[in-house]
């Protein structure tokens, strides 16, 4: 089912552009061997620029294959993927690597930090990477992990953070390069509640300024329900959705 029909079966005006289309999308697991998993099967879905979308889903449904899938960290079987206007198809393995960095936002479960380097010294890192200069890029991931209330913990190494500390780094690092999307798994997962609310809530704030396009993946109802809309996932493809906004008077708190 394409989400796109089914937001018009629920009577939603689309006027935003695309920045995410799915078609046909598959995902086999060791193909063609005995112990093939198929793990995508046959899955459309369109995103458009600003929404803030959950996935949810039961465990082994295909959540992380298909974030993986549109951060092009493994390669599909089938379908197509169309992320700002660009096919990935037909990018290069050189070009894949540049576009992942410029357009993808990650935050995964396990942080992925450079344990070696401070958490200033990660946040910035992708924007050295782009070629911007030390002192801005410096001033930039400083002014965000203050924002996330990590003023205080610039020049820590991962190893001397605490979980959420740690994943407060990573969210920096992903929102940094103002990314086409982000894509985060479980990306509140191993925060406490004031912690979750408080990374939410950038979300929400970078959404709503930027326009920043969020996907999702959270076993949490009440996360979810802080998106615009929850996609969800049943054996390899899209089961139903759910449109918000969701508890409208607990979000204006
Ligand atoms: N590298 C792999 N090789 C083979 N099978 C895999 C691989 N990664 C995942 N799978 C299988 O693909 C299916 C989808 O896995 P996936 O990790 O996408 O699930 P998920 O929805 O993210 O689950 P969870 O909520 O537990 O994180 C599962 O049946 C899993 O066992
Ligand atoms: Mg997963």
């Amino acid at each position: 089912m394409v989400i796109t029909d089914m937001k018009e079966e629920y009577g939603i005006i689309e006027d935003r552009e695309p920045i995410l289309i799915i078609s046909g999308l598959h995902k086999r697991y060791s193909e063609g061997k005995s112990n093939e998993v198929h793990a995508i099967r046959g899955l459309d879905l369109t995103v458009r620029k600003g929404d803030m979308m959950a996935i949810m889903g039961p465990s082994g449904c295909g959540k992380t294959t298909l974030l993986n899938m549109i951060g092009h960290l493994d390669r599909r079987s089938e379908g197509k993927i169309i992320i700002d206007n660009i096919d990935t198809s037909r990018l290069s393995d050189g070009k894949m690597t540049s576009f992942r960095r410029d357009k993808i936002g990650f935050i995964f479960q396990l942080f992925n930090l450079f344990p070696f380097l401070s958490a200033v010294e990660n946040v910035e890192t992708p924007l050295l990477l782009k070629g911007i200069k030390a002192g801005v890029a410096r001033e930039q991931a400083k002014m965000l992990l203050r924002e996330l209330g990590m003023g205080d913990r610039l020049y820590h190494l991962p190893s001397e953070l605490s979980g959420g500390q740690q994943q407060r780094v990573a969210v920096a690092r992903a929102l940094i390069t103002d990314p086409a999307i982000i894509l985060g798994d479980e990306p509140t997962g191993d925060l406490d509640s004031t912690t979750s609310t408080d990374v939410m809530k950038l979300f929400r704030r970078i959404n709503q300024i930027n326009q920043q396009t969020l996907v999702l993946v959270t076993h949490n109802r009440w996360i979810a329900e802080q998106c615009d809309y929850i996609v969800h996932m049943t054996d390899g493809k899209i089961s139903h959705f759910e449109q918000g906004p969701f508890n409208k008077e607990e979000n204006a708190k």
